[in-house]
């Protein structure tokens, strides 16, 4: 997600969860080609398994960013043909992408040439006039005769017109049983579903149907909601953080780490503003960090300070006669 999944968001998500697939934002393969890389793609070594999401549709321009990604690190590509916005529009990338299913294929072929990862492509039900079922199968088939690995479905279409992105998120209805009914049709590719899922008990349930299931905005609202998923998914005796407290402290080192290496603490902390959402004192963590960051001399002390006050006020909760009211 822009502005979102980031390399801090990622560090973050890593102390919750150690074996779930993060994506990074979409990158545009122009912008990693003749722009600072380092600056775009560099990572956190223990950031993997991480795919990168690439925005584009030019296949030679898509081909070397996917070869770059491979130099970087990255253990999948992903080629964004979901996105709505105007700008993307305007470069005919994103949704538009799903109105040229043989161009899309041609650019699946040229990044699976220029590197070993797999590559993946992220896609809506449809857009516009382009919206049954029977289309979303025609472009599948065609990208995965191509040599598509992964398939990830926003499960509704987009209006490339009158709706702005946050609300192609919202306004057109999820069509949750078109992806199961992908799968079921095409049981030999990878058909992972997205949209509106917003916890692990909604994810085992969409596991019955499908192969993988992509959580959004619900990771970045309440990311506790990932820090079960090694042990209840993945089959693993323990998760990496038993307690917020845990992960919280966990995200120390790294800050001091990244701190050193000259990032800023805003962006270090920033995924972490919600950790303790709904919990008591979780209002007080996230005004703590989001009010102190810019103060002369702000370190990772402020977390500390921060992690702190929490503990003291949910101690305090469960004390023999503390009030809930
Ligand atoms: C702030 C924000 C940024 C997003 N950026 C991207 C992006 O870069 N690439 C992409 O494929 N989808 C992007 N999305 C869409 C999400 O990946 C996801 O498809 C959508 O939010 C529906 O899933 P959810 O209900 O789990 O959030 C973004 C969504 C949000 C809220």
């Amino acid at each position: 997600m822009m502005d979102r999944t980031d390399r801090f968001y990622r560090l973050f998500a890593r102390r919750l969860t150690r074996r779930t697939l993060l994506y990074s934002e979409m990158i545009t393969a122009a912008a990693i080609v003749h722009g600072d890389r380092d600056h775009l793609l560099g990572k956190d070594e223990g950031d993997n398994p991480v795919v990168l999401q690439l925005g584009g549709d030019d296949p030679t321009l898509l081909a070397e960013a996917t070869r770059i990604a491979a130099d970087y690190g990255y253990d999948e590509v992903n080629l964004n043909c979901g996105c709505p916005s105007e700008r993307v529009q305007s470069g005919s990338f994103g949704v538009v992408l799903m109105g040229r299913p043989d161009h899309v294929a041609r650019c699946v072929e040229a990044m699976r040439l220029a590197s070993p990862l797999p590559v993946g492509v992220k896609h809506r039900i449809g857009f516009d006039e382009l919206d049954r079922y029977e289309d979303m199968l025609d472009f599948v088939d065609r990208v995965a005769a191509a040599g598509c690995d992964r398939l990830t479905v926003h499960a509704r279409k987009a209006w490339t017109q009158g709706l702005s992105p946050r609300e192609n998120r919202e306004i057109p209805p999820l069509r949750h049983d078109d992806v199961w009914r992908l799968k079921h049709e095409r049981p030999e590719l990878l058909i992972e579903i997205n949209g509106g899922i917003r916890d692990l008990d909604a994810t085992s349930a969409h596991l019955a149907h499908v192969d993988g299931v992509m959580i959004g905005r619900a990771a970045w609202d309440d990311p506790w909601i990932l820090a079960d998923a090694d042990r209840r998914l993945y089959g693993e005796a323990e998760n990496p953080a038993a307690t917020r407290i845990e992960a919280a402290r966990a995200m120390l080192p790294h800050i001091e780490r990244r701190l050193t290496a000259g990032d800023r603490l805003h962006h270090l902390l920033r995924p972490m503003l919600n950790l303790f959402l709904g919990q008591p004192g979780g209002r007080r963590f996230r005004r703590i960090l989001s009010e102190g960051h810019h103060q002369p001399g702000a370190d990772a002390g402020l977390l500390e300070r921060a992690i702190a006050d929490v503990e003291a006020i949910g101690a305090n909760h469960l004390s023999p006669g503390a009030s809930f009211g």
